[in-house]
């Protein structure tokens, strides 16, 4: 087992993506903490991981609240005594054009897809070095970090900071082996935000299907393993290869 005595803090691990990545590294060994801001959610996932034999606990979290995620990360540490992983993943879409967002929705869709990301960084970083170990983190992009798009105005710009945001995040935090690297997902599951899968959503890849949560849980597990140790600062795109198509191109699939 890949992840045996360690300790991983998963974001968003109520459902889709966040839950696969919990289920795959509670399968390496690790311990999890379930974080949600929903808490039946939670609590499934959490009792799902304990009664297939591995050790998990919900934590109710809104991740827009600092005060939470202080609260999150000291009870993770008084609980499992340790913090090695942290996975930001949880994120919210606020889906608007520039025309109709308002500064609420603007603020709170960089509040939880951004802000929180670095400030869970933070917190579970002075935890790993107060325990006089290292750790790994993984924060969530999107292709949509990568492109624009119609709508989503505040979603594509937090997750294009995501980008940035990894790779100081790597090279402030080296100094305490600590690595941190991203992901980059698209079209996984049921889009963020839905908890339905939607046949119509249009997919156009080199892999030709969607992703699953199995797919991107398995390329953030090689990113906290020791299998991507000389790897720091990246961005690993888990997109079924549809950023290596030209915008506009001629291919078709
Ligand atoms: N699904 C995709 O196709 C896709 C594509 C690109 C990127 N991503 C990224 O992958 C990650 C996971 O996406 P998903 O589709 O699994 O999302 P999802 O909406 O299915 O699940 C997100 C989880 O986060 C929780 N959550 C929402 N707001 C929260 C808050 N304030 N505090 C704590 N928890 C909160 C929700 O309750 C939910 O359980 C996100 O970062 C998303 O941007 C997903």
């Amino acid at each position: 087992m890949k992840l045996e005595g360690q300790v991983a803090i998963v974001t968003g691990a109520g459902r889709n993506i966040g839950e696969g990545i919990a289920k795959l590294l509670s399968s390496e060994g690790a311990s999890i903490a379930v974080v949600d801001l929903d808490k039946a959610r939670g609590d499934r996932v959490a009792s799902e991981i304990n009664a297939s034999g591995g050790k998990a606990k919900a934590y109710v979290c809104d991740v827009s609240k600092e005060a939470d995620i202080i609260a999150t990360v000291k009870g993770v540490a008084a609980d499992f005594g340790r913090i090695d992983i942290l996975i930001n993943n949880a994120a919210i879409s606020d889906n608007k054009h520039i025309l109709d967002i308002t500064k609420e929705q603007w603020d709170l869709t960089l509040a939880v897809t951004l802000t929180a990301p670095m400030l869970f960084g933070k917190y579970v970083a002075k935890e790993m070095i107060a325990g006089g170990h290292g750790g790994k983190m993984v924060n969530t992009s999107s292709t949509s970090g990568y492109f624009g798009r119609p709508r989503s105005i505040a979603y594509t710009a937090a997750k294009a900071g995501i980008l940035n945001l990894t790779r100081s995040m790597a090279i402030q935090l080296a100094a305490y082996d600590i690595r941190v690297n991203c992901v980059v997902p698209n079209k996984i599951g049921s889009p963020v935000g839905k908890d339905e899968h939607n046949p119509d959503r249009n997919v156009l890849n080199l892999r030709k299907r969607e992703g699953t949560p199995e797919d991107l849980a398995k390329a953030v597990l090689f990113l906290v393993s020791d299998d991507s140790d000389f790897i720091d600062g990246a961005h690993l795109m888990v997109d079924g290869g549809c950023s290596a198509l030209m915008p506009g191109g001629d291919y078709k699939g």
